[in-house]
């Protein structure tokens, strides 16, 4: 029997799966697997996602103006080329169908998140990898993967999983040697989490260039990743065909509610980066003074090298026998590593413990 068929590039993809949630048997969960933020969502941000439910027969504001308003007034951005999503992804996917088509291509790094292959797929185009150094984008390597068939170049600053990032000058310095009809992403889902000197998450290079846009997220540092909330900083002109193509009401109320009461509260903010500030360091010492190789990250994660990728997907299983739920990397080309995210207190101790104890041959 015939049927209906989706195009071929859909069925090159393979679907992102995300980390896993839980472990079955162990008692109490710490799910690490996803970057989400131990300090939960702002309580302002849960008051005004519930004081939004009674209305929730209603569509929203299609544009999400209440939003980018305060996205505008926060980080200083007009609100006019600001465009809100259903998470990052829903704007990395847009942007894809709005600049990528059969024929053309769409240039990431070798470890970069892979949203980016599956959305360059969907919308009909060409993968394309640059080889990274030291699990680091390498600049000099987007840039000899461009051709005159190139369309967009993704990068996220810092990059999931590795956590690595490229300091300002040298995102500058990509921004300004890509041809003007490339179309250059910077993807800034962890920046807030950043605290190196030398790290901008975009903004300026996209008032400085008609060919740069910033998206951003509310799912990780700011808590809010179950409401799916997310946007995206660019030039008018991306901003209006983006606009085209975008479902009508494309962000919640609950969300939009939640995303303005996130931004107004500054204290929750502070706490996760001073949280963040202090974990990641500690966690990265300890894991590291097991003998584990730990990538030097930026985010509110670290992925750590186990010998070989048995050892790795071992390790993954006693940890997730006390609870302790890890990310496998394998799909990011990555397999003898696993992704923590920064947890509690109890958490991060926990999974420091654990590892001593794998290493040392005990069982779980
Ligand atoms: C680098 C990067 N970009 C974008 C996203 C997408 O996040 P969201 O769609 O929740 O905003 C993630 C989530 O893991 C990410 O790690």
């Amino acid at each position: 029997m015939p049927r209906p068929t989706p195009r071929a590039a859909v069925l090159a993809i393979d679907a992102y799966v995300p980390g896993k949630s839980g472990a079955p048997g162990a008692g109490k969960i710490f799910k690490l697997s996803a970057n989400e933020t131990p300090l939960g969502p702002s309580p302002a941000a849960i008051e005004a996602a519930r004081n939004l439910a009674p209305e929730a027969a209603l569509y929203p504001e299609g544009s999400s103006s209440a939003l980018r308003a305060a996205i505008g007034a926060r980080f200083s951005l007009d609100p006019a080329r600001i465009i809100c999503g259903a998470g990052s992804d829903n704007i990395l996917e847009l942007l894809a169908v709005a600049y990528v088509g059969p024929g053309d291509e769409g240039v990431y790094s070798q470890y970069g998140f892979l949203e980016y292959k599956i959305v360059i797929l969907a919308a009909g185009g060409t993968p394309v990898v640059a080889p990274e150094e030291n699990y680091t984008a390498s600049v000099d390597a987007l840039l000899a993967k461009v051709t005159p068939r190139t369309k967009i170049v993704f990068l996220a600053n810092p990059n999931n999983p590795t956590g690595t990032y490229l300091p300002a000058s040298e995102v500058s310095r990509l921004a300004r040697a890509l041809p003007p009809q490339v179309l250059l992403v910077l993807d800034a889902a962890y920046a807030e989490y950043v605290t190196a000197g030398d790290y901008e998450a975009g903004a300026a290079l996209v008032d400085a260039h008609e060919n740069v846009v910033m998206t951003r997220t509310f799912s990780k540092i700011f808590g809010l990743a179950g409401l799916r909330l997310g946007w995206g900083y660019g030039p008018a002109h991306v901003i209006d065909a983006l606009n085209r193509i975008r479902s009508p009401f494309n962000v919640s109320s609950v969300a939009s509610a939640a995303g303005v009461a996130a931004l107004g509260d500054r204290a929750h903010l502070q706490a996760a980066v001073a949280h963040n500030a202090a974990w990641l360091p500690w966690l990265a010492g300890e894991i590291s003074a097991l003998g584990y190789e730990v990538l030097p990250s930026v985010g509110n994660f670290l992925s750590l090298r186990f010998a070989d990728a048995e050892t790795s997907a071992a390790a993954d299983g006693f940890l997730a026998a006390r609870g302790l739920v890890l990310r496998a990397i394998g799909a990011y080309g990555m397999p003898e590593f696993l992704r923590l995210t920064v947890g509690t207190e109890e958490a991060n101790r926990l999974v420091v413990a654990a590892l001593k104890d794998f290493s040392q041959g005990a069982r779980a």
